[in-house]
């Protein structure tokens, strides 16, 4: 058997060693579904929330016999990511003219990002030129904040790609689309097609080929399934290459940046370890590697990226812009693992990240973002000058570092936190074998009003006991930051109803949503969106249904649009009245009952 294989099962069993659950869950494929484990999710308590999230993350792993869907764990998955890592590896090994770009859209693009810098910094350790770069659709500033309308465009995505392999002659491109669906990265995709000589194409997503997104895309006569489709007929020679595995349906209906991002994450890691291990280890690959108010994230290193990539997206997924949240918390323990949950009360401003070293540890391509406005502002010095100052108990502050981090720091921090407030909490993983607990770390132990250890056995290589400190960490952020919101009620059953609709894949979600939850038909779902988004009673002819790129630009001066628009459609009430009573009571399932009744 190839060594490669070896190593890349190797690698994917022990992203499933970081699995929260033991227990599996319905198994159904990601796309845009509702997954039955979390259908009450808008009414269970903080810890019934953590065990819903734990068994979604649990599905990710599970095994399918039944060969409907490839899943994360088959056999074809396994081979397809050989393959790949076999085309990395040549580019590593001659690496001159060549480039492996990993590219996507919000999460899809941000992991692409962590995962490319960090590789390239391991490269760089050992003295090996870089051959990653990363594009994400909107450019560095959609790194740290939602940049939805760039998605849709096809012809950006081709140029920036263009762009960065300006000169190359080998190139492995590697796009993701959790839901195959963005424009963006289909346009990059058809680009590699025409240009078959220099590009390997390479597609990671969580969907059946044959669910590809088929809606048009302005300006192109492609659409994302008839790339897809494509690339299938070449995947037969390996001159293309699709990995799609199935990972259950999103704890929160559409919100890829769970699920989708974490399977893609240990997907991308796989691809480039097994690469990186084939072509400088000289270790032989046959070794395993079986080793065992306002949120403020303060991290170091990549859990300090984890963090940033979790507050970016809370608002797409979540309008958090404009929610309120405050903090009361539980400690919640499960075998495993005991987490923390803010809980939203009072108004909060947003959930934030902050990383040690700013834009200089960030390592990202445009350098610092800051004159793009305050939440560009990243560095720990910054959250000392603009929000430590106005920190109260209300606020919930979060540390995220390793026993590898300057521990004095990180106590230093925490004292200066502790003045302000008493809702510091701690996640700190220990690893490599080094498991002793200092006299720092009981004085942040102290400080600290819970604090969740994770210790780790050793390693085999350092960048894998890297690895299983991100993703378990990703799962975390994801579990505190979804499960604030759905306290709050931000969600509708387990849907996310408060969602943006920003450009054209969030506007056609929105409508498809609503057709679910109301039962009514598609016209009179689009008519009750475009009421709420134009705060009209009475739609005039002067709002075509057709003209989505003109709602969806009238729709980011707007709030609860589809909150809004359900309530309409499920209780008959005029917009005045669902605007008023959802000032009132901002949970959309009481609102409609109180409607109803
Ligand atoms: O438009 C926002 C969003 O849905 C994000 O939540 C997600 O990370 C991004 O689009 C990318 O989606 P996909 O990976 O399916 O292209």
């Amino acid at each position: 058997q190839d060594p490669r294989v070896t190593f890349a099962s190797d690698q994917l069993s022990l992203a499933r060693e970081h699995r929260l659950v033991r227990d599996g869950g319905t198994r159904q494929d990601l796309g845009e579904k509702s997954n039955p484990l979390t259908r009450d999710i808008d009414q269970a308590s903080a810890i019934g929330i953590v065990r819903m999230l734990q068994a979604c993350d649990g599905q990710m792993f599970e095994e399918d016999t039944a060969v409907k869907y490839q899943r994360l764990l088959s056999k074809q998955v396994v081979q397809t990511l050989v393959e790949v890592a076999k085309r990395v590896e040549l580019i590593l090994k001659d690496p001159q003219d060549g480039l492996v770009v990993l590219s996507g859209c919000g999460t899809s693009g941000r992991i692409a990002f962590l995962v490319a810098s960090r590789f390239s910094r391991r490269l760089k350790d050992v003295n090996q030129s870089s051959v990653y770069s990363y594009i994400i659709a909107g450019g560095d500033r959609a790194l740290l904040s939602s940049q939805e309308a760039p998605e849709d465009d096809a012809k950006l995505g081709r140029l920036m790609l263009k762009e960065a392999c300006e000169g190359k002659k080998r190139v492995v491109f590697i796009g993701v689309s959790c839901g195959l669906s963005a424009p963006f990265v289909a346009g990059q995709l058809d680009f590699c097609l025409r240009h078959p000589e220099v590009f390997t194409p390479v597609l990671v997503g969580f969907n059946p080929a044959h669910q590809a997104r088929d809606e048009p895309i302005e300006g192109c006569t492609f659409t994302f399934r008839s790339v897809v489709q494509r690339m299938l007929e070449l995947a037969q020679s390996q001159r293309a290459f699709i990995i799609s595995p199935a990972v259950g349906p999103e704890a929160i209906s559409g919100s890829s940046r769970m699920k989708g991002g974490s399977a893609t994450k240990i997907l991308l890691e796989v691809i480039l370890s097994t690469a990186q291990a084939a072509a400088f280890s000289r270790a032989p690959l046959t070794e395993t590697l079986r080793c065992g108010g306002r949120v403020c994230y303060l991290g170091w290193g990549t859990l300090a990226v984890l963090g940033l990539i979790d507050a970016s997206e809370c608002n797409p997924t979540f309008g958090a812009g404009e929610a309120q949240v405050g903090t009361s918390k539980n400690a919640l323990h499960s075998t495993e693992m005991c987490l923390f949950l803010c809980v939203c009360l009072e108004d909060y401003e947003d959930i934030r990240g902050f990383i040690a070293g700013g834009y200089v540890e960030l390592d990202n391509s445009e350098g610092p973002l800051t004159s793009l406005g305050p939440d560009f502002s990243i560095s720990h010095e910054e959250f000392f000058r603009s929000v430590l100052p106005s920190l109260t108990d209300r606020d919930t502050v979060l540390l995220l570092y390793t026993h590898s981090d300057d521990l004095g720091e990180v106590a230093a921090l925490a004292r200066r936190v502790r003045e302000r407030t008493s809702n510091l909490h701690a996640i700190y993983h220990r690893g490599g074998g080094d498991n002793a607990a200092t006299d720092r770390q009981e004085v942040i132990d102290n400080l600290c009003s819970s604090a969740l250890k994770i210790s780790w056995p050793s390693p085999q290589t350092r960048i894998s006991v890297h690895m299983q400190w991100e993703l378990s960490t990703k799962l975390l952020l994801n579990a505190i930051s979804t499960g604030g919101h759905v306290l709050k009620g931000k969600v509708y059953r387990n849907h996310m109803v408060d969602v943006q609709v920003t450009n054209s894949k969030l506007y056609r979600r929105a409508a498809r949503l609503l057709q679910k939850l109301s039962g009514h038909p598609k016209s009179r779902c689009e008519e009750a969106l475009l009421k709420a988004i134009y705060q009209s009673e009475q739609l005039t002819s002067a709002i075509p249904l057709s003209d989505v790129r003109a709602h969806t630009a009238a729709a980011n001066h707007r709030s609860r649009v589809v909150p809004l628009a359900l309530i309409l459609l499920l209780t008959n009430c005029s917009l005045k009245e669902a605007e008023s009573r959802l000032e009132q009571q901002p949970i959309i399932r009481e609102v409609v009952v109180v409607c109803l009744s």
